[in-house]
């Protein structure tokens, strides 16, 4: 992949009809990613399921759902956000991404991120943590803390799947949402002391980043 794209329309011309690991196979449809080219917060998933496949875009199956409720949580909608995964193409049968598939993507997501330049990464569960905050931290102990990834600030979550059968982490989810809304609105001239947001006696912060220089 040749270095600094000068837009996402060039980086998803760079990225083709990838054939740069086996997935391109057995995908339908490659998931660039989709949203406002300008968010301020941008979320990062694991890989496409079996609706994204088919459509081309990502989190629309019932994952996607929780997350439009979620995201109206914050009075945010999809095109104020940016929304991308780990990977780009569904692995079969939803397995977990293997890690030459996440070596291999994964230069696209850091473009990506460089173009859009969030002021939030919102990472949704566990691969998508593990990568941005280069931890090795489960997301039971580090969702819910701010962390700092270079300049980026990011708030990891439960991935919304996990919630869809667990009652407990889908409040859990919409806490977090509401650190987020917390996270992104204005700060006013003399509300420094309160804005500082607590780490809920979980790990933060999280040491060496994606993005550190
Ligand atoms: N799960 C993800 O992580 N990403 C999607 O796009 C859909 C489901």
């Amino acid at each position: 992949m040749s270095a600094d794209h000068l837009s996402l329309e060039e980086l998803q011309e760079d990225i083709g009809d990838c054939r740069r690991c086996s997935l391109w196979s057995t995908r339908t449809t490659l998931v660039f990613g989709v949203g406002n080219q300008r968010a301020t917060v941008m979320f990062v998933g694991e890989a496409p399921g079996k609706n994204e496949d088919l459509k081309g875009e990502p989190f629309v199956g019932a994952a996607g759902k929780l997350l439009d409720e979620l995201l109206e949580s914050a009075e945010l909608d999809r095109s104020l956000v940016y929304i991308a995964n780990i990977l780009k193409c569904r692995p079969p049968g939803n397995r977990d991404p293997q890690q030459h598939e996440i070596d291999t993507c994964t230069p696209f997501l850091r473009e990506q991120v460089r173009l859009i330049d969030p002021r939030v990464i919102v990472t949704l569960g566990n691969f998508a943590t593990k990568f941005i905050l280069k931890t090795t931290s489960p997301i039971t102990r580090v969702r819910g803390t701010v962390q700092q990834a270079g300049k980026y600030t990011v708030l990891p979550i439960f991935h919304p799947a996990a919630a869809l059968y667990d009652n407990t982490k889908r409040d859990v989810l919409f806490e977090d949402f509401r650190r987020l809304k917390e996270l992104i609105a204005p700060v006013a001239p003399d509300s420094a002391e309160t804005s500082e947001v607590d780490s809920g006696g979980r790990d933060a912060p999280v040491q060496g980043t994606l993005f550190q220089e």
